[in-house]
């Protein structure tokens, strides 16, 4: 399984349908929500691409901003890849650095150009699609248009339309339950923590991340340095992230104040029927109402 291999959880259809454009030379983009798990993929994707492919060659670069910075930290990649125009490759580190500080971007940009055009078979590995710059956003095309392939991963689509439609895009959905729970089971097993109830927790963590794996970790971390987790604990877990849960109490409160209200006009229309029915209502409101006061009140203290 790829799981076993990148260490990434319940992906792995999503990493081998990346791998099967990439094969194809079709770019590839992961898109889905914050903290959903395109970075942990894309790196997963990076690392074992060489290993399955030790003839290529990849580059990975985090982000798509600064300008200035993305054009450099390319270049310096392709540098480091021998694949330069040898006037900047014989060019030992600090010279090159030095040399790439002076450049404007759109001469990095050629340069970059000029690598990729001779070395088409890089494949960029871009993190954080969406943070580029119009400036970024044009090196991307030129490389595009010049058959590099490209594998991304971005969290908003707004203003990249034009640029996503290059791209295949492989939408990561939230987690499957099944998979946070066992990345929970596996997070108390490797740190010997004592859980007071081991199936709430697995549950509320589990139910609470709704398939989000950083809302997940979230969660977790809050417990890294309790040697116990207790369950009053575990019931006050909240992300976010999470599942909402419907509050129901002003919907209550409406019954109520109607059922009182048709308690005094059943009186005086003397319809004894709905006398009795609201009178029930009201009667078992009340004693809800009490015991979800007192249960309140234990849980504070
Ligand atoms: N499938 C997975 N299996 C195990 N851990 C995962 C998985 N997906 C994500 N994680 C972990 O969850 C955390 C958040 O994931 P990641 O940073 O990849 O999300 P993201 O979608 O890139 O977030 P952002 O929208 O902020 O860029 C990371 O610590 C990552 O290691
Ligand atoms: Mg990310």
């Amino acid at each position: 399984m790829i799981e076993d291999l990148t260490g990434v959880i319940g992906r792995d259809n999503e990493i081998k349908d990346a791998i099967h454009h990439l094969h194809r030379h079709r770019n590839v983009c992961f898109v889905g929500a914050p903290g959903g798990g395109k970075t942990a993929v894309l790196k997963a994707l990076f690392e074992n691409w060489h290993a399955l492919h030790p003839k290529s060659s990849s580059l990975y670069v985090w982000s798509c901003k600064p300008t200035k910075w993305l054009f450099s930290e390319v270049a310096f990649k392709l540098y480091r890849r021998d694949v330069l125009p040898a006037e900047f490759n014989t060019l030992p580190v600090e010279a090159f650095q030095k040399r790439l500080n002076r450049m404007h971007y759109r001469d990095i940009s050629r340069l970059i150009s000029a690598a990729t055009t001779a070395h088409p078979e890089i494949i960029f590995f871009l993190d954080n699609l969406d943070s580029a710059t119009p400036a970024s956003q044009s090196l991307i095309y030129t490389l595009l248009e010049q058959g590099v392939t490209i594998c991304a991963a971005t969290t908003s689509k707004r203003g990249l339309t034009r640029l996503l439609w290059q791209f295949q895009l492989i939408d990561l959905q939230p987690l499957k339950d099944a998979h946070i729970r066992r990345f929970v089971d596996s997070w108390i097993e490797n740190r010997h923590i004592l859980v007071d109830d081991r199936k709430l927790f697995l549950e509320h963590v589990t139910y609470k991340s709704a398939g989000n794996p950083l809302a997940c970790e979230q969660l977790l971390r809050y417990f890294e340095h309790e040697p116990r987790i207790k369950t009053p604990d575990i019931r006050k877990l909240y992300h976010e992230a999470g599942r909402k849960e419907l509050d129901l109490t002003p919907i209550i409160f409406i019954f109520f104040g109607v059922s009182l209200a048709l308690r005094f006009i059943s009186r005086s229309i003397s319809h004894k029927e709905l006398y009795i029915l609201t009178s029930l209502f009201t009667a078992s409101f009340v004693v809800i109402r009490f015991f979800a006061f007192r249960g309140m009140l234990k849980e504070r203290s």
